[in-house]
């Protein structure tokens, strides 16, 4: 506690970003340190586990440190340590683990298990002054697009998932095939920029009564219509398949996230998650909910990709009602969110 703040220190180590923060009071970040791994797992064209497991070992310790600093803070302030649990890698995540258990134990602080995707869901809650229940959320990063429906801090529902791959799954697949490197989402939208969506037609979104989505058929749809072009001669223009691909992409997330808002007649949409960086999504996502009279939420572009500072204003709300973890508790690389 400083000058009657909580202060609570994050760990994200769930996938390839390093990463600590000090936030005060769930809301004010003090420091928000990410070290990323992206150029040694460029080299592979995607995040290699063993790798990034190690290469967390070697920075969080330093990436902790700089967070202290940065937030003008001593271990002796904390009032809490947060780390995430998971979903994510094992191995990245039990380094995380590992070191907050360590300075839970020595600090005699409350340990704070926080899961990776409501994390991204807090984003949320540092980027806007007032953030009200009932919202439903759209995550949608590397590794999940799940919309959620939330009407307390302790009540968040599941209610649509990707049967198959995640949308940055998807953009990053696709970049590769298209030879544009990794991270794929970033790289796409900047060539997308130079393209026609209309030029390189994709099958549009064929909509089924629930709130899951699927990726994988349009990502071979897109590899299945460029090897035709090819083989038939056709001249195809990256620039236009990206900018067909990302619309899809977006149409699909933007019907399933309006559908939701509508079915459980909530009046805010959060989006959150790497892919909610993309400025072609802020940018239907906004049009399309002043169309519809909803509100919403969108973190700025560092606060949607992995960071410490939402898990630390995530554990800030179970802080409050007094929900720590054992030192026993493990890393769970599949952990459900309810
Ligand atoms: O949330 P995040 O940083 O990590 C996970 O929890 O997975 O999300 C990473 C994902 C990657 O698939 C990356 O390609 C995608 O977010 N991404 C983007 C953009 N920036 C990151 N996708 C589309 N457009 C972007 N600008
Ligand atoms: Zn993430």
């Amino acid at each position: 506690m400083k000058n009657g703040r909580v202060l609570i220190l994050g760990i994200e180590t769930s996938c390839d970003e390093t990463a600590a923060a000090v936030v005060a009071d769930g809301r004010e970040i003090l420091s928000n340190v990410v070290s990323s791994q992206v150029e040694i797992h460029r080299r592979f064209g995607g995040v290699v586990p063993e790798v990034a497991s190690r290469k967390h070992l070697e920075m969080l310790n330093p990436v902790i440190d700089l967070a202290l600093k940065g937030a003008g803070v001593s271990l002796g302030d904390l009032d809490a340590v947060a780390v995430t649990q998971g979903p994510g890698l094992l191995g990245s995540l039990l380094v995380g683990l590992m070191v907050a258990k360590s300075l839970a134990f020595v600090l005699r602080l409350p340990l704070i298990a926080v899961h990776h995707i409501r994390a991204h869901v807090y984003a949320n809650f540092l980027a806007h002054p007032r953030v009200n229940f009932p919202f439903v959320a759209l995550v949608v990063s590397g590794g999940h697009t799940d919309l959620i429906y939330a009407t307390s801090h302790s009540d968040f529902r599941l209610i649509g998932r990707t049967k198959d791959d995640a949308a940055g799954e998807a953009f990053d697949k696709v970049a590769r095939f298209l030879g544009l490197g990794y991270p794929g989402g970033p790289a796409i939208e900047r060539k997308a920029r130079q393209g026609d969506p209309t030029a390189f037609p994709l099958p549009r979104l064929h909509t089924s009564g629930d709130f899951d989505t699927s990726f994988s058929g349009l990502k071979t749809a897109v590899i299945y219509r460029w090897r035709q072009a090819q083989e038939r001669g056709e001249k195809v223009r990256v620039e236009d398949v990206a900018a067909s691909f990302q619309a899809t992409v977006v149409e699909i997330l933007e019907e399933k996230a309006f559908a939701a808002v509508r079915a459980f007649k909530v009046p805010t949409l959060l989006l959150a998650g790497g892919v909610a960086a993309n400025g072609h999504l802020r940018e239907r996502f906004a049009t399309r909910a002043q169309a519809e009279g909803v509100k919403l939420l969108l973190p700025p572009p560092v606060l949607c990709t992995d960071n410490a500072a939402m898990v630390a204003a995530a554990a800030y709300y179970q802080f409050l009602r007094g929900d720590f973890a054992p030192l026993t508790v493990s890393a769970d690389a599949g952990l459900p969110l309810s």
